[in-house]
């Protein structure tokens, strides 16, 4: 019965490479399709951030990272000759502020603790309003580099009166009744941060990617291609400029035309408090993947086929498996998977049985895989769209650096959407490889790059 089960989640589970192939095709046309005027699921948002960075840039920098595991403020000091130095904190973002009713609670936080942050970097207080580079990991639209308009909370985020306002107002008022001596320059997505970033120190970089509580990337385009931006365009930048791009890409087939959804999938999305959206973050990111188990798991005891007699009420809490389950799940080194067993033991108060642990295993091991093998039909997809066939990919978030296996599995599905021949990954033509510290030192460069144009009249 138990190997039945596992027949069945391998095949519910699997994504072969035919379908890889299928999504990778209808990725491009729903790039193209978010570039456009009439727009589709994917936002596509020009990020204003024009021309790549030379490695020149140089000057002392704030930065401030809100979205991901934890709130992180970052100084940074760019030296000018593709080297930096960082001094950072990190702050636990509490979780109910993600849920709060109150916004300036969130901005109030942050300010808080820029605030600390700045009185322990800078004793003697400081004689000019400081830079700030605020990278805000959610869908934002821009009209321009020092503002954006929230269009919705994603990963789980959900604060009232903040979709359709400018954040970078929201912080700047906290920071004003604070008395903080702070000018945010640049409003930057962590996939744009990560990009150039990782520009700054390699060349060869095409596009910054996140595998973390959500999944997004960023790369450049050129303005000329970008249509939606027709005569929104300021006069200053030439049509021949790259310019970055957030593609929000998290909401890649909200339209369910091609992802393999699990019945575990569309009741994490109709629970979700944005359903009908970011379908193909719901598949692939860290916020989730603890989540898509628990609901096999509840499934399954349900149907009495595991953890009889069990006290399931832990079992039964929404998001109480963070990805770090799954992740320990699969590094249990023994044979009997002992380490799970006390796992399961003290995260949720059940005693598996040594079959039952093989079942949960196999089935971390499948969503894993089907994270690391859906998420990539992303690079792929951007990477046939701008006619790149070597090059970097620049990958930042906690799943890519540290869920098991990812970084392998990732390299696979990419070689086989391509049908690369090379034995280790680290020949492939196009390579995911880890990225430097986008928040931090992306968000600075970019706010060097503004103050230039802006000083250069441009
Ligand atoms: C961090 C970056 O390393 O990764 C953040 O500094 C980014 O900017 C984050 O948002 C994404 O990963 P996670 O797993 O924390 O969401
Ligand atoms: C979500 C956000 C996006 C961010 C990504 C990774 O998809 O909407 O802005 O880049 O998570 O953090």
């Amino acid at each position: 019965e138990f190997l039945e089960k596992i027949a069945e989640l391998e095949k519910e589970f699997s994504v072969s490479t035919e379908q890889l192939k299928a999504i990778t095709k209808h990725f491009i046309s729903e790039l193209d399709k978010g570039l456009s005027k009439q727009g589709g699921n994917i936002p596509m948002i020009p990020t204003w951030v024009v021309d790549y960075p030379t490695g020149k840039e140089s000057g002392d920098y704030l930065a401030i990272d809100l979205g991901g595991t934890n709130l992180r403020v970052v100084l940074v000091k760019l030296g000018g000759d593709r080297t930096f130095d960082t001094t950072q904190s990190k702050y636990k973002l509490p979780s109910a502020l993600r849920t709060t009713k109150n916004p300036d609670e969130l901005f109030g936080f942050i300010a808080d603790s820029l605030k600390s942050f700045v009185d322990e970097q800078f004793p003697e207080g400081v004689s000019a309003a400081l830079p700030l580079g605020f990278t805000f990991s959610f869908p934002a639209s821009q009209t321009k580099i020092n503002q954006g308009i929230l269009q919705r909370w994603t990963k789980g985020f959900d604060i009232p009166n903040v979709e359709g306002h400018d954040v970078v107002e929201l912080l700047q008022k906290q920071l004003k009744t604070r008395n903080i001596p702070i000018e945010v320059v640049a409003l930057v997505n962590d996939t744009t941060g990560t990009l150039v970033a990782s520009l700054y120190t390699d060349g060869e970089t095409k596009m910054g990617v996140i595998f973390g509580t959500g999944v997004n990337g960023a790369y450049y385009e050129q303005v000329s291609d970008i249509s939606k931006l027709e005569g929104k365009l300021a006069d200053d930048i030439p049509s021949s400029f790259p310019m970055a791009i957030n593609c929000e890409y998290g909401s890649f087939d909200n339209e369910n035309a091609v992802l393999p959804r699990t019945k575990y999938d569309l009741q994490i999305d109709a629970e979700s408090p944005r359903p009908n959206q970011q379908a193909y973050e719901k598949m692939s990111s860290g916020y989730y993947l603890g989540e898509v188990i628990r609901l096999v798991l509840v499934d399954y005891h349900k149907q009495g086929l595991i953890f009889k007699d069990q006290d399931v009420t832990k079992l039964n809490t929404p998001y109480i498996m963070d990805t770090s389950f799954p992740a320990r799940v699969e590094e249990d080194p023994f044979e009997n998977l002992e380490n799970t067993d006390e796992l399961l033991q003290k995260e949720l108060g059940i005693n598996a049985t040594v079959q039952e642990r093989k079942l949960i295993r196999r089935l971390c091991e499948l969503v894993g895989l089907r994270a690391a093998r859906l998420g990539v039909c992303a690079i792929s997809a951007i990477c046939q769209k701008r006619g790149y066939e070597a090059g970097h990919i620049a990958a930042d978030g906690s799943v890519f650096k540290l869920y098991p296996g990812f970084q392998e599995n990732a390299a696979e599905a990419l070689r086989d959407i391509y049908g690369w021949t090379p034995a280790k990954k680290e020949d492939y033509p196009i390579t995911i490889i880890a990225a430097e510290d986008g928040s931090g030192v992306g968000a600075a460069v970019i706010a060097a790059l503004t103050q230039k144009r802006l000083a250069a009249g441009k």
